[in-house]
């Protein structure tokens, strides 16, 4: 049987275009068969996983556990707002002590990029890293492509733009390493202040002006605005933002084309995208929620398939 060339999943960038082949094509499985009445299947009944989020988050967490409970493994889930990490517990001791309880793969969000390596360094479990910090969010690059690959057959030569926030984005970055493994062109918009200062040596081409980089892509990925991350100011108003930068259906009807639309939300409706924009048949939100699931179980069965029985 075909084997991931990673002991773990912590990033695109440790992954192959082997890899994503393999993730697809077991994620093509498990997506028919959360289409039929019994959606579920007993491969990993003797598997124990931990969700640990060290971050909120709604889509990829219960994405996890939806894809976790599919496969029949047992499931745990640990939330830090409520965990003696606000004793001072650290996060090596704290998943040491969740691994003494016999759990073989962990699903880690956290706010630090790199955590998920680090844990990897400590700890004898598998690592799925679903988020950390500014740095990665590999399934989510994952159900990304998976889902323009649904749309329109092949990621080979088809033309990408990462719209917004760039700079804060694990998003952006794990795209760019999977759109290019799979041969597609890359391209990001945003204001400077929100492009990092190393974004071309990516590869990546780079437009500021939102309308040329609609008209150059096939797909527009539209990514939330994280306030949250923001220490100061990078652009004077969310108003000026939207102006500048918000996709809306007026921008769409002017580029003479009709493109697709994703976001992997949470979404700011009316910031950097309109309702009628987000709901309209140009997008693929949805989409992009539900094929995470047949990923996630791709992943996670691919990756207890390395672990002794
Ligand atoms: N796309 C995504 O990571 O969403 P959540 O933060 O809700 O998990």
């Amino acid at each position: 049987m075909p084997r991931l060339s990673v002991t773990h999943l912590l990033g695109i960038k440790y992954l192959n275009k082997q890899d994503i082949e393999l993730i697809f094509k077991t994620a093509d499985h498990f997506k028919e068969v959360i289409n039929r009445p019994i959606k579920k299947v007993p491969s990993l009944r003797d598997i124990t996983i931990a969700n640990l989020f060290f971050e909120n988050s709604t889509r990829t967490k219960l994405s996890f556990e939806l894809a976790e409970k599919r496969l029949s493994a047992t499931v745990i889930n640990f939330s830090s707002n409520q965990s003696s990490v606000k004793k001072g517990e650290t996060l090596i001791d704290t998943v040491a002590n969740i691994l003494a309880m016999k759990v073989d793969i962990i699903v880690m969000r956290h706010p630090d990029a790199g955590a998920g390596v680090f844990l990897s360094k400590h700890i004898n479990a598998k690592i799925i890293n679903a988020g950390d910090g500014t740095h990665e969010h590999p399934t989510q690059a994952l159900l990304d492509s998976y889902s323009i690959r649904e749309k329109l057959g092949t990621l080979k030569g088809k033309k990408i733009v990462l719209i917004g926030d760039i700079l804060h984005s694990r998003v952006a970055l794990s795209n760019i390493y999977a759109l290019q493994l799979q041969g597609a062109k890359v391209m990001v918009c945003g204001p400077t202040t929100l492009l990092p200062k190393y974004i071309s040596s990516l590869g990546v081409k780079v437009e500021t002006n939102i309308k040329k980089a609609l008209q150059w892509c096939d797909i527009a990925n539209v990514l939330r605005v994280q306030h949250e991350r923001m220490n100061g100011k990078y652009f004077p108003s969310i108003r000026e933002y939207t102006q500048l930068f918000g996709i809306n259906t007026e921008l769409l009807n002017a580029i003479g084309k009709e493109i697709v639309i994703m976001h992997p939300g949470p979404i700011n409706r009316g910031v950097e995208i309109t309702s009628d924009v987000a709901d309209s048949k140009q997008a693929i939100i949805l989409n992009q929620v539900e094929n995470g699931v047949a990923i996630r179980m791709a992943v996670i069965y691919l990756l207890a398939q390395q672990i002794p029985n």
